[in-house]
């Protein structure tokens, strides 16, 4: 059997594998059989990206709100119906956690009647045999994959089948979902599925499909790696009307999305974590009327994707605006500033910042001062002592980054005389090996004193005075610039003021040398001793 955990631990991020753990103890805690299930499932397994995660559970999930809010999660919405919670686990991990359910049909275009049921029933309601399938998260089975339409086959087969031939009919958005996974992967429709959607499309069932599920289909765009791909796919589908009667490509603001997509992956590349999704829903409908996106939003069932959208703008003039004050007077405090702005907004501005200066200070924040970063001269602080073990480092890090991105410190020289005043007073020298008086201290002296091994005969015991471990020096750990990293949730700094060197540390005064007795002393004891010993 394939190790699934192994393949999940490696795929998702680390805080994914955060929210995994926490959901699992949340679950367990509960008496709760867990299941990581649909899509995250598919991108875990296929190796696309794994955008947020599906759970399943065999039970309420409504009644563990309480435990994810403690957890520190937040709650982005609930489905009453189908028992689902949408939430962001720390980490800004999106999940949705919904109850194991079956659906039933009983007419077209109405709502299906839906009942808590088993995992395996569930797996069976769902839409493409590769979202199909469920890891199982509890004790005894954890890892275990449960596979019942050969998902992992068409995966390899890189196929859409549906499992049923009333799939199409029963549920209408799974049209939408279709295209939109064909886009997004580049996957077909196999043989018999792309005659059931052929004829589902002739047959015009999409007009029996639920205001939830294109709320759902809406917001699941604004996740799409290309979006602008995909609505032209659902544009020439005609389903992209389905979302919204006025929304067409014309409507969307191609050059800002396209800008937008390569500046996430820029700061993407520099190590931010990055949620587009708001970004991306203001270009996909930046040309549709105010009523238009109010009635869109209104679909949505996430309300921190519709908060974040809909406050965008707002947020990026504030930021803008502070970007042209005092706040941002100079290089390193601009700095200090966009360091500690949420990177959505800082993504946003680099697209839409109008006003130079803005775009200019954005501009040099994702790139001109990031080389700024090589010119501290990391080697020469490593021989200075100066290193990450310090506890001082990252200020003394911080302040040669501020002090070099504002013109402060012009040269290698000016540098290197800033920084000296903070190197640590080097390791005092190891003792001299003792010399004993007779062939037992002798012997002790031969044995290295750090590789004494205690309680053994002719050798020194550790700490009893004689012959004590010397000190050893720790070879000097490879020094990261502290500064490179994104620091998405900084506090801003007050002021980034100039640092004062030190005072220079006092030196430990040297022990003085143990007296030895004079040679000569040591050679008339040894005779005497000889004439004692012939008496
Ligand atoms: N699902 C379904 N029919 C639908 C919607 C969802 O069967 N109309 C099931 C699928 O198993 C899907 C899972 O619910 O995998 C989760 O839905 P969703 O998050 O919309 O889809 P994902 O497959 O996760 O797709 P994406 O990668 O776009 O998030």
């Amino acid at each position: 059997m394939a190790d699934y955990i192994y393949t999940m631990e490696i795929r998702l991020t680390p805080d994914q594998m955060k929210g995994v753990n926490l959901v699992q103890d949340i679950a367990r805690a509960a008496g709760i059989t867990l299941y990581l299930t649909g899509g995250a499932i598919r991108d875990i397994i296929s190796g696309f990206t794994i955008r947020d995660l599906d759970f399943t559970v065999q039970g309420n999930p409504l009644k563990l709100q309480k435990e994810f809010d403690r957890a520190g999660a937040q709650l982005a919405g609930h489905d009453e119906d189908a028992r689902t919670l949408f939430l962001v686990l720390p980490g800004n991990v999106r999940a949705e956690i919904g109850m194991a359910h079956t659906e039933h049909y009983e007419k077209v275009g109405r709502p299906p009647v839906i009942t808590p049921a088993s995992i395996q029933e569930d797996l069976r309601r769902r839409d493409f045999t590769v979202n199909a399938m469920a890891l199982s998260l509890n004790e005894g089975s954890r890892g275990l994959l449960l596979d019942p339409f050969n998902g992992v086959a068409d995966i390899e087969a890189k196929l859409l089948r549906i499992l049923h031939n009333y799939s199409f009919v029963e549920d209408p958005s799974r049209l939408i979902r279709a295209t939109r996974f064909a886009a997004r992967f580049h996957w077909p429709m196999e043989e018999r599925t792309q005659q059931r959607y052929d004829s589902a499309r002739e047959n015009n069932y999409i007009e029996h499909v639920s205001r939830s599920a294109v709320g759902h289909e809406i917001a699941q765009l604004a996740h799409e790696d290309d979006p602008l791909n995909v609505v032209r796919t659902l544009e020439k589908e005609d389903f992209l009307k389905v979302l919204h009667p006025h929304w067409t490509t014309a409507k969307v603001d191609s050059s800002g999305l396209s800008q937008l997509m390569k500046t996430r992956q820029q700061m993407v590349d520099l190590g931010y974590t990055v949620d587009p999704s708001p970004a991306v829903m203001h270009f996909l409908t930046a040309k549709l009327a105010d009523k238009d996106l109010s009635d869109l939003r209104r679909q949505i069932p996430r309300k921190d994707l519709i908060e974040a959208w809909r406050d965008i703008e707002d947020h990026a003039k504030e930021l803008a605006k502070r970007l042209t004050g005092k706040e941002a007077a100079t290089p390193s405090r601009t700095w200090n500033l966009l360091s500690a702005a949420r990177p959505e907004m800082v993504l946003f501005l680099a697209v839409t910042a109008r006003h130079q200066t803005v775009a200019g200070k954005i501009k040099n924040f994702l790139t001109k001062w990031r080389q700024v970063q090589q010119r501290i001269p990391l080697p020469e602080m490593t021989e200075l002592l100066i290193t990450p073990q310090l506890p001082e480092y990252p200020k003394i890090a911080r302040d040669v980054f501020m002090l070099l991105l504002d013109g402060k410190l012009r040269s290698r020289t000016e540098t290197l005389k800033f920084l000296k005043p903070f190197a640590p007073p080097p390791p005092p020298p190891p003792p001299p090996p003792r010399r004993g008086r007779g062939p037992k201290g002798a012997a002790a002296a031969v044995v290295a004193p750090a590789a004494a091994v205690p309680g053994k005969k002719g050798e020194v015991a550790k700490g009893k005075g004689k012959g004590k471990s010397a000190p050893v020096a720790t070879p000097p750990a490879t020094v990261a610039a502290p500064v490179a990293k994104p620091e998405a949730k900084a506090k801003p700094e007050a002021k980034a003021k100039p640092v004062k060197a030190p005072p220079k540390p006092a030196q430990r005064p040297a022990k003085p040398a143990a007296k030895r007795p004079a040679k000569k002393t040591v050679r008339k004891k040894a005779k005497a001793r000889t004439k004692a010993k012939k008496r």
